[in-house]
C-alpha cells in the first residue's frame, strides 16, 4: 500500500514503497508473458488518460496496463477537447471529475500542473510527466530494468548522459537512485546541466570518456529541443562527436555495463543506432516491457488505497 493517494513524483516515496512497487511489478512481468494477460485488480474502476503532450510509450503502456487489470480505460484526445476553446486545465479536470473516474493519468508541459490538478479532484492522480519536473513511472521502470539486469539496485554507479537540464526522467531517476544508495554521475555539456547541480549529491562532468569509467549503467537522454529556447549546443554533429554514445566510448564503462534510453531516441545524435540495437548491451526494449508491468503495479496499489478509503467512509 502507498502512503499517498496519488503518484506525483519519486521525491515523496520511501525506499520501502519503491521496493514494494518493484516487487509487485515482478508478478505483472510474469502475467504479461502469459497468453492470458488479464486479472482483476481494477475491475469496475474507470481510468482516464489525459495527455497534453506527445507520447508513444507512456500513453500506450498506461492504456494496456489498465485494460489488463480490468479497468474501463478512456483516452481523452486533448487536441480535440475544449482546451482548444480556451477551457482551463482545472475546468477540464473538474468536468471529468464529475463523471467519477477512479484513476486520472496526466501528462502536461508545465512543471507542477499535475500536482495542482490532484488538489482539485477526488480520484487518484498519476503523473505521467510534468514539464521538467518528474516522471515517476519512468524512473520506476528504469529501476526494475536495472534490478533485473544487475541483480540489485544499490551500490551501482550509474551515468545519466546528455540533456539533464530539461529532463524530468533524469530528475526522477536521480531521486530514486539516490534513495536506493547508488552513485550517480551526470555527463553532458555544462549548458545542459540544471541550476544548482552541485547541491544534488551527484558527480558532474562534461567529459564522456572520463565519466563513463567504471560505470555499471549508461542512461542516455534525448536533446529536449521543445524545452530549449535558443542554442544550447554548437551543432548536432559536434554534439554526437563529444557526447553521443558509440561502442568506442562505451568501452570505458565496465565490460558488462548496460545501455538504457527512455525513448524517443534520436539515432546518430545522442546514440549510435547499431549500439542501440545491440541486444548484448542495450536493454531499451526491456525498459518498454517493464513499463507496462510497473504501471500495472502502481495502479493496483493506488486502487487498493482507494478501496480502503471507501471502506473507511462506509463504517
Ligand atoms: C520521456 C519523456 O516524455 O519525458 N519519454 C518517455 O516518457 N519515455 C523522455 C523524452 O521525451 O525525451
Amino acid at each position: 500500500m502507498l502512503t499517498s493517494r496519488h503518484l506525483l513524483g519519486i521525491e515523496g516515496l520511501s525506499k520501502q514503497e519503491i521496493t514494494a512497487i518493484l516487487d509487485l511489478s515482478e508478478t505483472y512481468v510474469r502475467q504479461n508473458r502469459q497468453p492470458n494477460k488479464h486479472s482483476n485488480a481494477l475491475n469496475g474502476l474507470t481510468q482516464v488518460n489525459m495527455f497534453f503532450e506527445a507520447s508513444t510509450r507512456t500513453q500506450s503502456s498506461f492504456e494496456i496496463a489498465g485494460k489488463r487489470l480490468g479497468a474501463d480505460v478512456m483516452n481523452m484526445a486533448m487536441q480535440a477537447s475544449s482546451i482548444t476553446k480556451g477551457e482551463t486545465l482545472i475546468d477540464t479536470a473538474m468536468t471529468l471529475n464529475a463523471m467519477h473516474p477512479d484513476l486520472l493519468v496526466v501528462r502536461h508541459p508545465h512543471s507542477g500542473a499535475v500536482a495542482l490538478l490532484a488538489e482539485k479532484v477526488n480520484c487518484a492522480v498519476l503523473n505521467a510527466g510534468d514539464g521538467q519536473h518528474e516522471h515517476p513511472t519512468q524512473a520506476l521502470l528504469d529501476a526494475l530494468t536495472i534490478r533485473r539486469a544487475k541483480g540489485r539496485l544499490h551500490r551501482l554507479t550509474i551515468a545519466i548522459c546528455g540533456d539533464i537540464a530539461h529532463s524530468r526522467v533524469a530528475r526522477s531517476n536521480m531521486f530514486l537512485l539516490g534513495k536506493m544508495e547508488n552513485r550517480v554521475r551526470l555527463i553532458g555539456p555544462r549548458t545542459l546541466m540544471p541550476a544548482g547541480v552541485d547541491q544534488l549529491g551527484v558527480e558532474v562532468t562534461d567529459n564522456m570518456v572520463e565519466g563513463l569509467k567504471g560505470v555499471d549503467v549508461v542512461m542516455m537522454l534525448r536533446l529536449q529541443k521543445e524545452r530549449m529556447d535558443g542554442g544550447f549546443i554548437p551543432s548536432t554533429r559536434e554534439y554526437y562527436h563529444r557526447w553521443g554514445l558509440d561502442a568506442a566510448k562505451l568501452a570505458n564503462a565496465k565490460p558488462d555495463a548496460i545501455v538504457m534510453h527512455p525513448g524517443p531516441m534520436n539515432r546518430g545524435v545522442e546514440i549510435d543506432g547499431v549500439l542501440a540495437d545491440d541486444i548484448n548491451r542495450s536493454v531499451i526494449q526491456e525498459q518498454v516491457e517493464m513499463g507496462v508491468a510497473v504501471r500495472m503495479a502502481v495502479m493496483d496499489l493506488l486502487a487498493r488505497g482507494l478501496r480502503r478509503q471507501e471502506k473507511d467512509v462506509m463504517v
